[in-house]
């Protein structure tokens, strides 16, 4: 048990996707593993392991936004020694070549967090390159539409007129989410890899939604190409 995980030591695959939500967790675990045990449901954080193609692996939810994720985070790496954590979300799309269902592999990732200002001076928070590579030779192979760029980790979702958010973009940031920086940063201190892997649900340049068939074909894409990744990485 972990101070928010009640799981055993043992209990938590090396390896884990892990979506903001904890009944995406659920969904995954019963869609695609073989013999899911459910090992968590402290705060109704779902978390499973099971086999998938015959690898151990495991899912749990962060929750939404840099402290929720920074928690279970944390304790999956320094109590149950997770190896390879793979972030399966959605996130904004800020190019406007960039369509709704594409993914973006979150190769860097900048944040309005305050954590990262334990650094003496600017720390850059990237994703493992095995898993980046792994995953985006996966998607070129699947036709999926890939983008790979620097996202931005927000602490707001709603962020209207806020003064010099022009710079994201200018300086290069194709996406926003609300985790990743977190999850490189504490998996860098841990000589974990990790990987957030988007789909774009929402985009400043779009204006129409995606049908629910839509998003959980969608859905179901990126969760397959995050599994392959784990699957294919020792
Ligand atoms: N902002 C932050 N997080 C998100 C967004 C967004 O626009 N879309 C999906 N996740």
């Amino acid at each position: 048990m972990s101070t928010h995980i009640g799981a055993a030591k043992g209990d938590i695959a090396e390896s884990i996707l892990l979506p903001g939500d904890p009944l995406r967790a659920k969904y995954i675990a019963e869609k695609f593993f073989d013999n899911p045990i459910q090992f968590n449901n402290v705060r109704g954080m779902l978390g499973y392991t099971g086999t998938y193609k015959g690898k151990r692996v495991s899912t749990m939810g962060t929750g939404m936004g840099i402290p929720s994720i920074s928690i279970y985070v944390t304790e999956l790496l320094k109590e149950y020694g997770c190896k390879n954590l793979v972030r399966v979300g959605t996130c904004g799309g800020l190019l406007p070549e960039i369509g709704l269902k594409d993914i973006i592999l979150a190769q860097g990732a900048c944040t309005d967090n305050a954590f990262l200002n334990i650094f003496p001076g600017h720390y850059a928070p990237i994703a493992n390159f095995d898993l980046l590579r792994t995953a985006h030779d996966l998607a070129c192979q699947r036709n999926i539409k890939t983008y790979v760029g620097l996202v931005k980790s927000s602490d707001m979702f709603y962020y209207e007129n806020v003064p010099g958010s022009e710079y994201w973009t200018q300086y290069g940031v194709i996406g926003v989410e609300m985790e990743a920086a977190a999850l490189y940063t504490i998996a860098a201190k841990y000589k974990a890899r990790a990987l957030a892997i988007c789909s774009v649900s929402d985009s400043a340049f779009i204006d129409h939604e995606l049908t629910a068939l839509e998003r959980e074909r969608n859905l179901d894409n990126m969760l397959t190409l995050a599994l392959d990744t784990v699957l294919a990485i020792d």
